[in-house]
Parts: C-alpha cells; structure tokens; sequence
C-alpha cells in the first residue's frame, strides 16, 4: 500500500477510482463535498434531497458518473455531527469508508476526510487516518490454503481542500501503521511457530535491515551466568529455549541516554504446574504481544529513523508444565539477588520481566517502559478499550497518558504503594510472584516496582487491548501507535 498527501485539491478533478468525501447530518456538505456538487450542477445535491443518506455518522451511499466530476466513483460518508468530530471518530469514519471500498473493484482511492479537522490537530490527524486505513486493510491468512483474491487497493491519496504540508506525518503513518502490521503477524502467528527463538530470528532480521541495530541474543546459559534465576525458573518447563533479546537503535547522539522498551514475550502461557483452565487457552499465543510490540515499535522508528537512542528488550519464554518446571513454593534468586517465592506458576510474566529490568540498568536509561499481557485483572479494571498505566514517576506518566490520547491508543493511570506492597510479602522469600486476589493489575506492578528502583519506570498492561476474543478473534496491534507516538515527540520531529 502506498499513502500519498494532495494539498489544494480540486475534488471534482481528480483522476482516481474513487473520491471519499464527508457529509455531515442534516445533509450539511463537506468543503470537498461541496467543491462536487458546484461541479456537478447540484447533481450531488439531488441525491441527497432523495432523503436515503442521511450524513449519520458512518452511513455510506456511493455515486456513480457524477456529471462534471472526473472520477467514477463518488463515495459519501457520513460524518455525524460537526462539532462531534474528534480523531478517534474520524479513524472509524475513515475505517468504514475502506470496508466499503473493499468491496467494489476501486483499486485506488482519494479520501478528503481529514480536510475537516481543524488545523491544530491536522498532523495526527493525517498521521492516525494513514493508520486507519491499514489497521482496515490488515488480513492474516498465512495459514489458510485460500486466500483471499479480492483486487487489493494499492493507493491511497489524503487530499485536503486547503494548502498545507503533512507528508512527515503520512510518512509516520506509514512508519506506525508497518510496524503494527509486524507485531500483528508474529502475535497471530500460533505458538508452535512463535516460539522464543522464532521472536529472536524475528529481531535478528530487523537488526540485519539497518545499520543503526544493533542486537545481542543472551541465551540460558547466558542468563545462568548473569544470575537471571527468576526468567530461567520460566523457561526452564519447556523444552523451548529462553531467549533475552536485547535491540539498541542508535538514531541519537552517542552518549544520549536511551529510552528504554522492554516487552513480555511469554510464546505461550499455559499457567506451568499451576495449569490454566483449558477454556479459550489457546488465545495465550498471544501472551507474546509486548514483545511483539517493542519489535514493531523499533520497525517503526528505523523507518521514520528516528533521532534519538533506543533499546529494545525482549523477554521470550515459553510457560510450560514440563518435569523441570518451577512448582509452587520453589523459592529463586533474581539478577538483582531479591529472593522470590514462587506461589502461583501461572504469575510468570514478572518473572521474566524483573530481570529484564534489572538488565537494563546497565544502559544508564533515560526512562524504561515495559509492555506486557500480565494480568487478568487488568481486564476486569478496565475491559477492553484502555490499557493499564502504572508508573514510578509522575512525569513520565503524564507523558504516557498525553501520547497515548494523541495516538487514539489511550491508558489510565491506576495507583501504586505501599499499602499494596505488603500483599506481596512471603513468609519465606523477599517477595512473593502473587499478592491475592484483590487489585490484581496493582500488585503486579508492585512487584515490577521492587525492580525499578534505579531509573524513571512506567508499566502498561495491554492484556485487555493487545488483541480481540470472539469472531474477529486477532491482535490488534496496539499499543504499537503510542509507543511510537511516545518516540516521535521525544525526538521532537
Ligand atoms: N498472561 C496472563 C494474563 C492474562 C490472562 C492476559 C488472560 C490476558 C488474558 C498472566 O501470565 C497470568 O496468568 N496472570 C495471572 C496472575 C495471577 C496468577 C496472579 C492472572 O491474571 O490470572
Ligand atoms: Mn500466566
Ligand atoms: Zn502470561
């Protein structure tokens, strides 16, 4: 797919297999819209005097061989109403308009609907409609012996009415929307093929594709070494391999302090000797997607390169009940020499992830961010839509929260503290891996909090967005869009 930007256009000029432009309630007409209709004596008027389409957001009626328009094809979409139109609307909007594109034989498209954000949001509103546009666009069918042989779109054209320059934020578009489909396709991807060493070949290539990665794979005996006693007691259940994939982008200057990502990539949770119930388990493939999303993050930033340092830190394991599996009460020793009493197999992910952690210290990071699927708990505090914040330090919190609005991939603070701190307490370890039932999201991050001492931390659990249940069942690629927005105003590009 290719994104293009055309700035001062004339929507009844235009050479393409269909124009997009915007109707709001009420039958009131879109700059472009109205640019159509003078064109066509009032022809596109008429159609909406008929009373069928009504402007309602998300409605659509497409136009054939309007008079005085060049192209065929005339899709309307409705808009809502106008003082209604947030970004978040216009992703949906926009979003419907390629469904139905999909099914006509249009293999290019020019779409005007960004034209109707006001000029302070118009670079992310370019930039999350680019994203739009593919999130609609993405299929998974690497497993199925038919593919689907509907006639692709191979273009798509944002044009405004009005001059302006936003190709950096179709680039950008383009940059966040490729590395979304990346981590999309490896937290598909079933778990007898995504395996650790799978996510480590994975980071390898990205490594081989640009000079600026650099990559280093610490293998067990690696971890063995460096102490890592609490990620080996995770993989040490599968015959799996555990793998610690470490990816620095140099974009910045040498010296600058790197921005540190550091993703959850469990390939598949059973729950270990603590079994999970066998309902719905097979959606633990996706208990990879922090990883998966570190990955698409970094792809992302090599393509829009980015200037500014970041390392990339993959936690890859596999959670499996095999005969040299931790058990619960199986005490383990972690990189930071914290000693953990394992009560619940199944609370592997800050297993891996505290050493991961502790690992990072040694890049002086400016800030760590770990992505993780990490409790179930999450989901119940905050379903489907948010992703749990939890943070160490205000600052970076407020940065998470803003980027996150600004990309339409939004998290929520919940809190931290010592009061939680104490359902982690073990009668025979420093720490517990579990702190009960209640605040399961919290307690978590607690536990990641004993790890993070040493630099600005911020924690998102994405076990409720990385991916959908139920018939469109498949990752949906966040939180790749605020990871990357968080990285672009770094840069301050
Ligand atoms: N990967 C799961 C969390 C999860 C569960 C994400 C369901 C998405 C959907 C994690 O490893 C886990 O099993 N967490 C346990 C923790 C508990 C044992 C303290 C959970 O949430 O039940
Ligand atoms: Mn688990
Ligand atoms: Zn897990």
């Amino acid at each position: 797919m290719n994104y293009h930007f055309e700035p001062s256009a004339n929507a009844a000029t235009l050479h393409t297999d269909c124009i997009i432009v915007g109707v709001y309630r009420q039958g009131k007409l879109s700059a472009a819209a109205a640019q159509l209709d003078a064109a066509s004596a009032g022809a596109l008027q008429n159609h909406l005097d008929i009373g069928d389409f009504s402007g309602d957001k998300n409605r659509t009626s497409m136009l054939y061989k309007l008079p005085g328009v060049t192209a065929q094809r005339v899709l309307l979409v409705g808009m809502g109403e106008k003082d209604k139109l947030t970004l978040e609307a216009l992703a949906q909007i926009t979003q419907t308009a390629v469904n139905v594109l999909k099914s006509s034989k249009a293999g290019n498209a020019i779409a005007f609907l960004t034209d109707e954000i006001v000029s302070e949001h118009l670079q992310d509103a370019v930039r999350q409609s680019v994203v739009a546009v593919a999130d609609a666009l993405y299929a998974f069918d690497t497993y199925k012996s038919k593919k689907d042989d509907r006639p692709e779109l191979e273009a798509w054209t944002l044009a405004h009415t009005i001059a302006g320059d936003f190709s950096t934020a179709i680039r950008q578009g383009a940059a966040i929307a490729e590395g979304m489909r990346v981590s999309r396709d490896l937290a598909n991807s079933p778990g007898n093929v995504c395996t650790p060493t799978y996510l480590a070949e994975t980071a390898q290539e990205l490594a081989n594709s640009s000079n600026k990665v650099d990559i280093d794979v610490l293998e067990e005996s690696d971890m063995e070494a460096l102490g890592m006693g609490s990620f080996l007691s995770v993989s040490k259940g599968s015959i799996q391999d555990g793998k610690m994939v470490i990816l620095q982008y140099h974009g910045g200057n040498v010296g600058d302090a790197p921005l540190a990502l550091v993703g959850k990539g469990i390939t598949f949770d059973t729950g270990g000797i603590s079994l999970k119930p066998g309902n719905a388990m097979d959606e633990m493939k996706f208990d990879m997607t922090g990883a998966a999303s570190v990955i698409g993050a970094l792809t992302a930033c090599v393509a829009m390169q980015l200037p500014l340092n970041v390392i990339g830190v993959i936690a890859a394991a596999e959670n499996m009940p095999g005969g040299k599996a931790s058990k619960p009460g199986d005490i383990v020793t972690s990189m930071s020499g914290k000693t953990i009493e394992i009560l619940n197999t199944d609370a592997e992910g800050r297993l891996v992830l505290c050493d991961a952690l502790t690992y990072v210290e040694r890049f002086n990071p400016a800030a760590v961010i770990d992505i993780a699927t990490l409790t179930g708990a999450c989901i119940t505090a905050l379903g489907h839509h948010t992703s749990g914040l939890l943070s160490n330090n205000d600052a970076l919190a407020e940065e998470v929260l803003a980027a996150g609005k600004q990309a339409c991939d939004e998290a929520w603070r919940l809190p931290m503290g010592e009061k939680y701190q104490e359902q982690l307490k073990s009668n025979f370890a420093d720490m517990g891996n579990i702190g009960g039932p209640p605040a399961g999201a919290i307690t978590a991050a607690c536990f990641l909090a004993r790890f993070t001492e040493n630099y600005p931390w911020a924690h998102l659990d994405i076990a409720g967005t990385a991916w959908k249940s139920g018939a469109a069942k498949g990752a949906t690629g966040r939180p790749v869009p605020l990871l990357c927005q968080i990285l672009i105003n770094r840069a301050g590009v």
